[in-house]
């Protein structure tokens, strides 16, 4: 590998190579060492992991690596651990006691730092507080809070005590809710009054309230205060956050828990209307996000590390909670929004904090951009060393946009793929390793058996399109969808026998490189986030004026995705702005703000197959090309989509 240009031209097919300086101070130096330590961990995986899962605190060591009865893995079998210890105590108790934790910024500005003996004692008072309110062992804790501290405390004090943690976007509206108590039986929250974004107090507790309107057999509900915003508290359910911790002991010792512990239940949506609860178990998470922490970003004491992703994400458990705490690292954590008061926000905040790895996601970036190069031009950013990205695909404008006018120009960037059901990094350049290239996410991570199938399962060749497939069981991968063994088995281990399909389409390069194309199912990926179109189908029946709704995505260029919908209206009802607007809103409310629907279209019917499936494929192509040239022999029904096309030509 080459590190004579460290400043490559701004071509957006060109390598960008690490700088000798950055390669040599890595622990992965060069491909050599890649190749060589990537194939042993695919030759020899238990001894790989073995290996590594030594630098993890154990109270009693594992017999056996892995258990493998496909799609079933458990990791470290017989090993007892707490992930909490590891991400907590360890530090705590140790040279690292005063070392910051989390540089916590408000978004109105006021400001916390943290320290690992600090955090340490709040945690462990809420665990003590967890368990006087009766929360035991495996029982179920949902977490619906701002970008605080106390939502990171709430989660490692689950896990001290060895409650499942099960955390809700604080977008999301109170139906979500619902679906999320009924599905997970979580019968305490913990939440807080509201928090701040975009110069607004979005109110939490209230939404808990609605939904609890439904949910009835909830026993406590824990509200943290911080933004003042009046709240009701039902007696002998509801407590304050500051009233229970005031009495609580920073005494507690965390519990020894099987590696396949249940550690956290995490919606995320899927092809059907009922968003799938991934679970998540101890052990084999804790080295996953430990091992890609200690790699893809080559994670150091010195390091000021932050991550702009909302703990409600897998982003935000993985890389803000457990992997950069378990690595015993500062970072930034940030209530607000990117935009307030201007998209300058991040720069002064990475001038102010001297961060030095910085991740986040290509809509943002894409945002920035639109803003303009003057904001972060104002900012000093020499501190930055490291980028990262994640979510979705990273158009190479935006990847050259970063690098140039964030990273200055020096620094590598991580494009790095994985999903809430791999837990953590799979397919990412090694910074000191790497030839990087605009908008591919490059080569698997140690352990990770990546490929590309057709679909017959031949292996694709390079440049062809295919699924992209996990063959070898890994540390951090789901174990299931909570309650669902057949509903996990179906939608990822289905498709070739023993081997994992992640819903992804990808193509391989000449040089190898992999290239995520997009999701095969019907889901989309909007501004990072992963919306069914079915969950937003369902929003919209649920409306009393809805006969029958279908949504598609369309290409947006900040979102990534933008969301179409079609909508029949019930006998009675008249097509109308009004109505238009209100549907909108109903999404929103039903939802949450993140799957309000962009464009919304009446239509007098829907194309159909003669057996009755809407065929989405077909409203798809109208709304990203505003005509059809696809295959329409199936269609029962030709004058529907004449009808429609005549539509949004017209509105577009
Ligand atoms: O389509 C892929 C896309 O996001 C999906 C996973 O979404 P979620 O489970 O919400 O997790 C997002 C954060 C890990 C994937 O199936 N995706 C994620 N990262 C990338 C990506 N697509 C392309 N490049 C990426 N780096």
């Amino acid at each position: 590998m080459s590190a004579k240009k460290p400043n490559p031209p701004s071509s957006l097919d060109a390598y960008y190579e690490p700088s000798k300086a950055f390669s040599k101070a890595a622990r992965i130096p060069n491909k050599a060492a890649y190749k060589k330590l990537y194939n042993e961990s695919i030759s020899k995986p238990k001894e790989f992991w073995a290996k590594q899962a030594k630098e993890l605190v154990w109270r009693k060591k594992w017999s056996k690596v892995l258990d493998w009865k496909a799609p079933f893995a458990q990791w470290f079998v017989g090993g007892k651990i707490n992930i909490c210890e590891n991400c907590v105590d360890r530090h705590a108790l140790s040279g690292r006691k005063n070392k910051v934790a989390i540089h916590w910024e408000g978004e109105p500005g006021d400001q916390r730092s943290i320290t690992y003996d600090q955090l340490h004692k709040l945690v462990c008072r809420f665990a003590n507080v967890l368990e006087t309110q009766g929360v035991k062992k495996n029982d179920c804790v949902m977490i619906y809070m701002p970008m605080v501290p106390e939502a990171a405390v709430a989660m490692l004090a689950c896990a001290r005590i060895g409650a499942v943690h099960t955390v809700v976007f604080g977008g999301f509206a109170s139906e979500s809710i619902v679906d999320r108590l009924e599905d997970s039986g979580a019968k305490f929250i913990i939440t807080a009054d509201g928090g701040w974004r975009r110069g607004k107090i979005v109110p939490l507790k209230p939404v808990i309230d609605h939904a609890l309107e439904k949910i009835t057999d909830v026993k406590k509900v824990i509200t943290l205060q911080r933004c003042g915003n009046p709240v009701e508290m039902l007696e002998g359910r509801d407590l304050w956050w500051h009233d229970v911790m005031a009495t609580a002991s920073t005494k507690h010792e965390a519990a020894a828990l099987d590696s396949e512990h249940p550690l956290f239940v995490l919606y995320t949506s899927g092809s059907t209307g009922k968003p799938k609860g991934i679970l998540h178990t101890t052990a084999g998470y804790l080295l996953g996000t430990y091992t890609t922490c200690k790699y893809v970003f080559d994670m150091r004491d010195e390091d000021i590390y932050w991550c702009t992703a909302d703990i409600g994400w897998i982003t935000g458990h993985s890389y803000i909670v457990y992997g950069p705490m378990a690595m015993g690292a500062t970072q930034v954590m940030y209530e607000g929004a990117p935009n307030f008061p201007d998209f300058g926000r991040f720069w002064r905040m990475i001038e102010h904090f001297g961060v030095t790895i910085f991740y986040t996601a290509p809509t943002a970036i894409r945002a920035f951009m639109k803003a303009g190069e003057e904001l972060p031009a104002a900012s000093d950013l020499t501190s930055l060393r490291l980028l990262g990205s994640v979510g979705e695909p990273i158009n190479p404008e935006a990847w050259t946009w970063y690098h140039k006018h964030i990273g200055g120009g020096r620094c590598p960037i991580v494009d790095t793929w994985w999903q809430t059901e791999t837990g953590s990094i799979m397919i990412t350049p090694l910074p000191g390793a790497t030839s990087c290239r605009p908008g591919t996410a490059t080569w698997p991570f140690f352990g990770v058996d990546a490929a590309i199938l057709d679909d017959a399962g031949q292996e694709c060749k390079a440049g062809e399109d295919g699924r992209l497939v996990i063959r070898k069981p890994w540390p951090a991968m789901a174990r299931t969808i909570f309650g669902d063994k057949q509903r996990y088995r179906k939608t990822y281990w289905s498709d070739y026998e023993g081997i994992y399909t992640a819903g992804d389409g990808a193509r391989r390069d000449k040089d190898g490189n992999f290239w995520i194309i997009g999701r095969l199912d019907d889901v989309l990926n909007v501004s990072g986030h992963r919306l069914g179109t079915a969950e937003i189908e369902s929003a919209l029946v649920a409306h009393p004026a809805v006969a029958e709704a279908a949504a598609v995505g369309r290409p947006h260029d900040l979102k990534g995705q933008a969301v179409a919908v079609f909508v029949t209206l019930k006998a009675g009802f008249e097509e109308s702005d009004a109505l238009h607007d209100e549907l909108i809103r109903h999404v929103g409310e039903f939802i949450g703000a993140i799957a309000k629907p962009d464009d919304l279209y009446f239509a007098a019917g829907l194309p159909k197959t003669r057996s009755g499936k809407i065929m989405r494929r077909l409203l798809k192509e109208l709304v990203c090309q505003g005509t059809i040239s696809g295959n329409i022999t199936t269609l029962e029904d030709i004058s529907v989509l004449e009808a429609l096309q005549a539509k949004v030509v017209a509105i577009d």
